[in-house]
């Protein structure tokens, strides 16, 4: 059964091929013939999630997942959230993104937040969503090398390192989009086709 992962990302479809069972051929937006920017304007993640996943299965007749994650800070009322990725603006970039959570967390004492992942799946005719969420606190400074968007100052509750300083197989254990892949997997797999 094909499906396509909205995501030219290749290291989310890897990390998702290996963990599906061999009646899915899973492909990508490019394998699709999908080279245009999938539209994301809505203000929630699950409003995006949905609508990419639904414009790929309209514009291409192929069943389909898309995931959308925002950073959600308690002391900023739940900013950046939906617009953790364009947070500092346009061109992207992560490290104006850190740079401005920092101002913004300035003399905040509750450090408070969590990233949330949402996977929308079209599959047959039928709508379904995941969720996975890390809860944690953003640091008063970067600390680590790894991973990538707010990796840097946002250390998991219970740990005493950031997700910049673990390394990819621990972080997905534990992280939000680990989370929400892994309920989107035993769904597929458990699946009677
Ligand atoms: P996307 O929905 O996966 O494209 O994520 C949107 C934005 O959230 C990214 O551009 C990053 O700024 C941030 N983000 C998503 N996942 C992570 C993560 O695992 N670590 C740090 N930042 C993330």
């Amino acid at each position: 059964m094909k499906i396509c992962f909205a995501t030219n990302n290749k290291k989310k479809i890897e990390e998702v091929k290996a963990a599906l069972g061999p009646e899915f051929e899973l492909v990508s937006l490019q394998e699709i013939g999908c080279v245009e920017e999938l539209p994301e304007t809505g203000n929630t993640l699950d409003h995006n999630a949905f609508q990419k996943a639904r414009y790929v299965k309209e514009n291409f007749g192929v069943d389909c997942f898309a995931d959308d994650t925002g950073l959600e800070v308690d002391a900023l009322d739940g900013a950046p959230g939906v617009y953790s990725g364009r947070f500092a603006g346009e061109p992207r970039s992560d490290e104006r993104n850190i740079d401005l959570l920092l101002e913004k967390m300035a003399g905040k004492t509750n450090r408070k937040a969590r990233f949330r992942t949402v996977i929308a799946l079209i599959l047959e005719g039928k709508e379904y969503q995941f969720e996975g969420i890390a809860e944690g606190e953003i640091l008063m400074e970067r600390i680590g090398e790894k991973g990538f968007g707010y990796d840097p100052v946002f250390k998991p509750i219970g740990f005493d390192k950031t997700f910049a300083q673990l390394s990819l197989e621990e972080k997905n254990e534990i992280s939000h989009r680990g989370k929400a892949v892994k309920a989107l997997i035993e769904f597929l797999n458990h699946r009677k086709f």
